[in-house]
């Protein structure tokens, strides 16, 4: 049968890092606050002029280094953002000329599920490679949230960083069964009744403007597990393996007792927890890739591993993949 492997991993963070420290100069909040409720040790923020598309551009191009391909052998780019350059075009459009991914086969476009976007990008980049509509897909989270955050509202601009991951895909086969190599299953969900625990107020047939983050921290934290923990559960279910199986989750970075809150109903040790949290905050779209690139490249995720990803965010949105690296 048809697979979808991934054949390398990227990730960009802006250079400037904001510590909680920092914060606390700026605003009626501490360090002792902040990590205590979600483990948030500091955040990185783009420079003036740095976007979404050049971080994803950037992330982009270190997974294609990794797998020795060039910008030219991609025939899909799906950027997940929830922050994009421009109303339009697709800031997915913007990094493919960045890259020169241009060939008579290519298309792009960017996907939008805010925290949970690039599952949802993972997923559709599957469908087109299984059903051999690309061959070679590049699927990447990039935000930058530091531009939609009220930055005197401590309740959200503490919880939130930039970045950008990338993964990059190729179409293969496999037997059909969980020791395939790629993605093996995906599962993705919405709930648009939960609208007003985490939106922006702004948008463009609206006000105008892009708005700033708005949100009702403790009703999305109690939402938050058990629909992490459901999905996730549906995956391992609809893939025929057991938690035990699995050798790393690599989770949406929102919060530190979410990740802990929701490994634990699966039973799956902290050990086996991929977590960027403490030093790039909530990137929305970006922290799957970046921590899965975090891990490929430093060796913890190693060639055979069953890897899960799961991610909540606003809309409702939540999902989850499991694949095989
Ligand atoms: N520093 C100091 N005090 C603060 C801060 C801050 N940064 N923010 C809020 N407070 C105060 C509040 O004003 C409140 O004070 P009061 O009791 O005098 O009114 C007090 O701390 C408690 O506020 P709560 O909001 O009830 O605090 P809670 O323990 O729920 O923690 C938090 C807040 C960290 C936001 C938590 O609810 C949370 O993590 N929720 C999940 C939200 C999340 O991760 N969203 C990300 C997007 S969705 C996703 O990606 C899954």
């Amino acid at each position: 049968v048809p697979r979808s492997r991934m054949i390398g991993a990227g990730a960009y963070l802006p250079a400037r890092v904001m510590t909680n420290d920092d914060l606390a100069r700026q605003i009626e909040t501490s360090d002792d606050w902040i990590r205590e409720r979600t483990g948030i040790r500091q955040r990185h923020i783009a420079a003036e002029g740095e976007t979404t598309a050049d971080m994803a551009a950037a992330a982009a191009r270190q997974a294609l280094e990794q797998a020795g391909r060039k910008g030219e052998d991609v025939d899909l780019i799906i950027v997940a953002t929830a922050t994009p350059n421009h109303t339009f075009p697709a800031t997915a459009v913007r990094v493919q000329a960045m890259l020169g991914a241009t060939g008579p086969r290519a298309f792009a476009f960017d996907v939008h599920a805010v925290c949970s976007g690039f599952v949802y990008a993972l997923a559709m980049a599957d469908r087109f490679l299984v059903s051999g509509q690309a061959r070679t897909a590049l699927v990447i989270g990039a935000e930058t949230f530091s531009r939609i955050l009220n930055w005197e509202d401590r309740g959200t601009c503490v919880l939130f960083g930039d970045g950008a991951g990338a993964m990059l895909l190729e179409a293969g086969e496999g037997t059909g069964t969980p020791a395939d190599r790629g993605v093996l299953t995906t599962h993705l969900h919405s709930d648009g009744r939960h609208h007003d625990l985490l939106y922006t107020d702004g948008g463009v047939s609206t006000t105008g403007t892009a708005g700033t983050v708005q949100m009702e921290g403790r009703e999305v934290f109690r939402h938050a597990v058990v629909k992490l923990a459901e999905v996730a559960r549906e995956a391992l279910d609809s893939a025929g393996v057991a938690a035990g199986e699995v050798d790393w989750v690599v989770p949406h970075q929102a919060n530190l007792r979410i990740i802990e809150g929701t490994t634990r109903k699966l039973g799956i040790p902290a050990e086996r927890v991929v977590v960027t949290v403490d030093r790039h905050a909530n990137t929305s779209a970006a922290s799957i890739p970046l921590a899965f690139s975090e891990a490929v490249r430093d060796g913890r995720i190693q060639p055979g591993n069953l890897v899960l990803f799961e991610a909540m965010g606003g809309g409702f949105t939540w999902a989850s993949a499991l694949l095989r690296v």
